[in-house]
């Protein structure tokens, strides 16, 4: 898997943005990601939240005067954002959370968060779409909920209108990717 990928399929009005929480893509998110991407039809966007890198917000109340974030590192990543119909979130499970790179960006997302409760714009995001959260997490007794519940409100406030979720557990251990291929293939 590429960081950043772009199919373009004029046929389909499905707009998926994936944003990719692992260090590497060699692993088992990555492996999860992977079968993902080979069921998505129309345009897919991958965002490597690591290789990207975006600064934390540091609460500098910049989108309290504006509707979005002063700060210009991510602009094009709001604009996929917004525009697409689809958000994946695809993560391991770090400290029952998710790994820096991927919370510095979801807590950049509280742009969306201000334009909706500070500036009064309802939806604070014109575009409907649908989630899709992956997580894997190494123990067995651990798992993905934890991530999931911290997205909850993001979600929300993006105009995420239905949320599925499928967490791996042990993938310190051995993952039967053929019973997840299935599982995400009922999805
Ligand atoms: C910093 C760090 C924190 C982790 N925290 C947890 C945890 O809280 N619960 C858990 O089950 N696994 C935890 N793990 C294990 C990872 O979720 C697991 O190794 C996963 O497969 C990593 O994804 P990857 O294979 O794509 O690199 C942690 C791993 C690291 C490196």
């Amino acid at each position: 898997m590429c960081a950043t990928t772009a199919m373009n399929t004029p046929l389909s009005p499905e707009r998926t943005v994936v944003l990719f929480g692992a260090p590497r893509t060699s692993g088992s998110t990555g492996t999860l990601c992977d079968l993902f991407l080979s069921t998505c039809g129309g345009d897919v966007t991958v965002i490597d939240c690591f290789a990207r890198g975006v600064a934390p917000c540091d609460d500098c109340g910049g989108c309290k005067k504006e509707t979005r974030c002063v700060k210009r590192d991510m602009d094009d990543l709001y604009d996929a954002i917004e525009q697409a119909t689809r958000l994946v979130f695809v993560t391991p499970v770090y400290n029952r959370s998710f790994p820096a790179p991927m919370k510095a960006l979801v807590d950049r997302l509280q742009c969306y968060w201000s334009r909706r409760f500070v500036h009064g714009i309802k939806p604070p995001v014109a575009t409907p779409k649908t989630a899709v959260l992956l997580t894997v997490c190494g123990s067995e007794r651990d798992d993905g909920l934890c991530v999931q519940n911290q997205l909850e409100p993001t979600l929300t406030i993006l105009h995420v209108t239905e949320t599925k979720a499928l967490h791996v557990k042990g993938s310190d251990g051995e993952v039967d990717w053929d019973t997840v291929a299935e599982q995400l293939n009922r999805l």
